[in-house]
């Protein structure tokens, strides 16, 4: 029996981001390179898009290429960027048929032409799909994120938008990469580690935090169901008490 059917379809997250781990070490347990187990970590991908669609999620973030992976051996990065330029060429074609909205968040100027030309095309040509928005982090890290809100927030303030005092909460969520998107409810981990890793630091304040063991290419669908189980099973009190929840 699928994890779905325990899922109650009314009280999903609107919105999961994962931190997608443990591919390099995945791949050394097969005798193969890093690179391997990041081509093999796209079908997870797969998986976890479809089983988006099956319970109704709306946003799916995907920590893909952090600010600090740069620092890796020549030989990944390179890699990994062919694998991104080709991953999002090959599947534009499917993210149409199921109706989902290819986004990114990150700074693009940093990746390598061919990268940032996919990936445009790719958000030209799935952006009037409405069931999913899949939404890549790509030359991604949330200190990067939060140093540029706030020098658009000083330029504002010089430009005499607003005064330094009467700055809010949401003139910096206007600053952020995607203002629009509401924030995770559920964030996921693979592989055993447990660290945020400089990703979505400011739009997890509330998120139910979910770490597994797993290895990011064996991640499937079931594995996102018994994710979701079990962020059903939380109480989110936002810093009530139990009481004044009902
Ligand atoms: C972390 O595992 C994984 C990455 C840095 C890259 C993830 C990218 C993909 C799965 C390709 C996805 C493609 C699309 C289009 C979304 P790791 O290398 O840090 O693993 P390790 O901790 O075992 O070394």
């Amino acid at each position: 029996m699928s994890k779905l059917e325990s899922i109650d379809l009314n009280k999903c997250p609107e919105h999961i981001a994962i931190i997608m781990d443990g591919n390099g070490r995945w791949a050394k347990k097969q005798g193969e390179m890093r690179l391997f187990g990041h081509t093999s970590g796209v079908e997870a991908v797969r998986e976890v898009l479809k089983g988006c669609v099956d319970l109704g999620v709306k946003y799916l973030t995907l920590y893909a290429f952090s600010t600090e992976n740069w620092n890796r051996p020549k030989e990944e990065v390179d890699g990994l960027m062919n694998l991104l330029v080709e991953t999002i060429a090959n599947e534009v074609t499917e993210l149409n048929e199921n109706e989902v909205r290819l986004l990114s968040i990150g700074d693009p100027n940093q990746l390598p032409d061919a990268c940032r030309m996919e990936l445009e095309k790719a958000k030209q040509k799935t952006a009037k799909n409405t069931k999913v928005n899949l939404i890549l982090a790509l030359n991604y890290s949330a200190r990067w994120e939060i140093i540029n809100a706030v020098k658009k927030i000083a330029s504002n303030v010089e430009e005499g938008e607003y005064t330094a005092k009467d700055i809010s909460e949401e003139h910096f969520v206007n600053a952020l990469c995607m203002p629009n998107i509401p924030d995770p409810e559920l964030m996921i981990r693979t592989s055993g580690e447990y660290r945020l890793s400089n990703f979505l630091l400011w739009q997890i304040a509330y998120a139910e935090l979910y770490f597994t063991d797993k290895l990011w290419p064996d991640f499937s669908k079931e594995d996102l169901f018994e994710a979701v189980y079990d962020y059903q099973s939380r109480e989110r009190r936002f810093g009530l008490v139990s009481e004044q929840l009902t």
